[in-house]
């Protein structure tokens, strides 16, 4: 591996000061041959600082890494979460197939389909209007309580997949520790008519059982019913039913995943619930569908056609060889709003990583900062950084050719601005084309030179452009599953393992610990006459820097 790091080192000191003007002009025919249709998905990689060289270059270094190898370990269920020694099967979740899978070792699908079976025969009846509550009112408003991947994974979907909603049910979803985001939602909710799913792999994740419990609390408090209000409102979504059921869940009403669904991948469970009462569970494994069609062109698909195989090895070239602290995730589409946060957790928490699988460090860094917003709504805010700013941000602009709500007028004007948006940060805007247009505007002498470099855009900034017709569940699986692929490529280049987030636990335990001491200064003490500062000292007093 190293011969291939140290090839592409020497190539970027080649080609790594060129412009993508100078690029595109020496290379006319680029936006021909950078580009690549799968699943429903155009992916247009022209813009990018890269050459045929930078691309075999990239390609041997996967392949020095054993890309295909461990592309075959994910796929054959071995314990690719070699410090949890677990696998991560999260593309049996969507083998629509009647065989097995993975094809030898123990089949997971006899449990997967027995579980999406229990998925289709609640949503029916919850749909249907079937399902009674306590009062025996149908239930239609769904509180989903979860965080993290047990919560945005559903979420993004069920506001990409918002106008496939044909069953009237409300659905909100509650991840904040502050009492304010239960509070607020609960305020908007008539008790008997309403459902909670608790989602958490582990049952035990502080924010997610707080909020249950207050939940419960508001529920019982509402309807009585000595524990029965709980049964009959109730549905989990675990790996631990005992302690579900524990909390007071009816064992039918709990829905299982396993330990070799990892939280960030879990979407394509029972996690994703929410997003099957939405929509139909037809709908539901149209999703599924997607996502499996992206798993076979994974597997199949040469490096250099292979969708995310090339988004990883771009990753892999700005991250490593340019030093790119960040990339930016751009959806042109009002449905995937909640898209760059779910990657956000996608992408950092699995390659957020210092150390190899090994536990060497790594020599190089793994996943930039990853960040974004709709990129209409970013144009008018943080796009100014990415023009001026001076920082290498890579982006990836995500655009369908048909919004799912059209309105005469908008679609065009927000392609444009995609399109746009895309070439100007490539090309940016030179000195001369700045006092050209300057001079027409009739400034001469110092008042040009004083404004003209404010106006020059440096370019250069790459970027991929994603598009596809519409988004519909088919599309959405086809989207999420590539860049989970792309987070799986990356791993395999940097050497870490992308399944496993120990950095999230220190946190965790020490809120638990402080938590008395924090409790008892929160309570304004005699004397104090409302002294925030005095106040503060003793909060921060509960949590000192160091160990005394
Ligand atoms: O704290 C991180 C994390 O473990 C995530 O990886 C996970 O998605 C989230 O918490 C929620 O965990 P659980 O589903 O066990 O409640």
């Amino acid at each position: 591996m190293q011969a291939a790091w140290a090839a592409l080192q020497a190539h970027q000191r080649e080609i790594g000061g060129l412009h993508m003007r100078e690029i595109f002009a020496s290379d006319s025919d680029r936006s021909r041959r950078y580009r690549l249709e799968a699943c429903g998905l155009f992916l247009d990689y022209s813009k990018h600082r890269i050459s045929e060289a930078t691309l075999s270059g990239l390609k041997a270094l996967a392949a020095a890494a054993g890309l295909e190898q461990w592309i075959g370990r994910l796929f054959s269920g071995e314990a690719v979460n070699n410090t949890e020694g677990r696998a991560a099967l999260h593309p049996a979740l969507r083998h629509l197939g009647m065989d097995a899978f993975p094809g030898h070792g123990s089949d997971v699908m006899p449990e997967v389909r027995a579980t999406r079976d229990k998925m289709r025969k609640f949503c029916r009846r919850v749909r249907g209007g079937r399902w009674r509550g306590l009062t025996e009112r149908p239930l239609d408003t769904v509180v989903c309580l979860g965080i993290g991947g047990s919560s945005l994974g559903p979420a993004m979907a069920c506001a990409a997949l918002e106008v496939n909603a044909d069953a009237g049910l409300a659905l909100h979803f509650v991840s904040d520790l502050d009492g304010a985001a239960l509070d607020r939602v609960l305020s908007k909710c008539a008790p008997e008519r309403t459902m909670f799913i608790v989602a958490s792999k582990s049952f035990g994740t502080e924010e997610t059982l707080t909020n249950a419990r207050s939940a419960r609390s508001w529920l019982e408090s509402r309807l009585g019913g000595n524990g029965d209000s709980t049964a009959r409102h109730f549905v989990a979504v675990t790996a631990k039913p005992s302690v579900a059921v524990e909390f007071g869940i009816d064992p039918a009403n709990v829905f299982e995943i396993w330990d070799w669904v990892g939280g960030r991948y879990s979407l394509w469970s029972a996690v994703g619930l929410p997003l099957a009462l939405q929509i139909g569970m037809d709908q539901f494994e149209a999703m599924l569908s997607g996502a499996a069609e992206m798993d076979q062109h994974f597997v199949s698909a040469p490096p250099g056609d292979n969708m995310p195989v090339i988004l990883a090895l771009l990753e892999v070239w700005y991250r490593d060889f340019f030093a790119a602290p960040s990339r930016a995730v751009l959806p042109y589409d009002h449905a995937l709003r909640r898209f760059p946060e779910y990657l956000q957790q996608l992408e950092m928490e699995s390659n957020g990583k210092r150390v190899a699988r090994t536990g060497e460090p790594l020599s190089q860094p793994s996943a930039p900062v990853v960040w974004g917003g709709p990129g209409i709504d970013g144009q008018h805010a943080f796009f100014q950084l990415l023009h001026q700013g001076g920082t290498l941000i890579p982006s990836d602009f995500i655009l369908p050719l048909q919004s799912q709500r059209p309105l005469a007028g908008h679609h065009e004007a927000l392609v444009s601005n995609a399109l746009a948006q895309t070439r100007v940060l490539m090309r940016g805007r030179t000195e001369e084309e700045v006092e050209r247009a300057l001079e027409q505007e009739g400034f001469r002498g110092n008042g040009l030179d004083s404004l003209l470099p404010h106006r020059v855009l440096p370019g250069n900034q790459p970027s991929s452009l994603l598009m596809y017709e519409c988004l519909d569940p088919r599309t959405l699986g086809a989207l999420a599953a590539l860049y989970e692929h792309k987070v799986f490529v990356e791993s395999v280049i940097w050497q870490n393992n992308p399944f496993d987030q120990f950095g999230v636990e220190m946190g965790k335990v020490l809120a638990k610990r402080i938590r008395p001491a924090v409790a008892e200064a929160l309570k304004p003490a005699p004397g104090e006459n409302g002294s925030l500062s005095r106040r503060i000292d003793r909060l921060l007093a509960a949590c000192p820097p160091m160990d005394e």
